[in-house]
C-alpha cells in the first residue's frame, strides 16, 4: 500500500524549501516534487525558442507539448523532452524571466494538473508557491517557510559563487525582491501563506533545525 502522505511546503526564493522538502521526502520516505523545476523547464523552452514571454496562448501551448520528467534521486533530475536541463534551468536569465511565465494562467493549469496527478498517485513532499493554497488545498501538513531577503540573497550569492558565477549581493537582492513582488501580487495563485500553514522564518534557523520543526510538526500531528 502506497503511502499517500501529501506534505506542501510553500515560499519565496531562497527560503530553503527544495534543500528541506528533499530532506523530509527522504525521511519520511516519500517522493518529493520541485514545481519550481517545472514552471523553469517550460522557460527554458521557451527562451530557446525565442517566444515573446508576454503572449500568453503562445505559452500556453508550449507548456501543453512539452514533456517534463523529474527523476527521483539525491541530486533530482529534471528531463525537457528527454533532454537534461537540470543545470540550464538553474541559470541567471532562466530565473530572470520565470516568474513572467509563471503568471500565465494557462501555463499554470496545465502544470497544477500535472502536479496533481504526481501527487495522486505518491505519498509526496512538494514544494513551491500554491501548493497548500491550490495544488494540493487538503494537504496532511501545510508549511511556508521564510526568511529574509538579504538571508535569501545570501544563500542564493553563495550557491552561484559555488557554481563559478560572480555575484553582486545587492542586484542579487533587488532581484529576488522584484521576483517576490512578481509572484506576490500576480492576479492567479499568488503567493500566499494557506490559512491552514505552520510558517516558519528560517533566519536564525540551520536547515536540520528547519526539517527537525517539520518532522517533529507531523509526527505529532499525524
Ligand atoms: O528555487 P527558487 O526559489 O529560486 O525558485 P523555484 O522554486 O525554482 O521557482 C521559480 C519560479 O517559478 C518562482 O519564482 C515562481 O515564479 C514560479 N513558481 C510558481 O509560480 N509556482 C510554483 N508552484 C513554483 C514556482
Ligand atoms: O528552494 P528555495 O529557493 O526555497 O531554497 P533552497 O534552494 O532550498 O536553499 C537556498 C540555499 O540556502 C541553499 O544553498 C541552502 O543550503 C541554504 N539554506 C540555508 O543556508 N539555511 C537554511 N535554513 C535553509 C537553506
Amino acid at each position: 500500500m502506497p503511502n499517500r502522505i501529501c506534505v506542501a511546503i510553500d515560499g519565496p526564493a531562497g527560503a530553503g524549501k527544495s534543500t528541506v522538502a528533499k530532506l523530509v521526502a527522504r525521511k519520511l520516505g516519500l517522493l518529493y516534487i520541485d514545481t519550481g523545476a517545472m514552471y523553469r523547464a517550460v522557460t527554458l523552452k521557451a527562451l530557446k525558442q525565442g517566444l515573446n514571454l508576454h503572449e500568453a496562448g503562445g505559452l500556453t501551448n508550449l507548456a501543453r507539448e512539452t514533456t517534463i520528467k523529474l527523476v527521483p534521486g539525491l541530486q533530482q533530475s529534471v528531463l525537457l523532452d528527454g533532454e537534461d536541463v537540470t543545470e540550464e534551468i538553474r541559470s541567471p536569465e532562466v530565473t530572470r524571466h520565470v516568474s513572467t511565465v509563471a503568471s500565465v494562467p494557462g501555463v499554470r493549469e496545465v502544470l497544477v494538473e500535472r502536479q496533481r496527478q504526481m501527487a495522486y498517485e505518491n505519498g509526496v513532499v512538494m514544494d513551491g508557491r500554491d501548493i497548500g493554497t491550490v495544488v494540493l488545498p487538503r494537504a496532511n501538513a501545510k508549511f511556508f517557510l521564510t526568511a529574509s531577503a538579504e538571508e535569501r540573497a545570501r544563500r542564493r550569492a553563495k550557491e552561484l559563487e559555488d557554481k563559478g558565477y560572480t555575484v553582486d549581493i545587492d542586484k542579487l537582492i533587488k532581484e529576488i525582491q522584484d521576483r517576490d513582488y512578481t509572484d506576490s501580487h500576480r492576479s492567479v495563485s499568488p503567493l500566499v501563506p494557506a490559512g491552514d500553514a505552520i510558517i516558519i522564518d528560517s533566519s536564525g534557523m540551520n536547515i536540520e533545525e528547519v526539517v527537525d520543526t517539520i518532522i517533529s510538526w507531523i509526527e505529532k500531528n499525524k
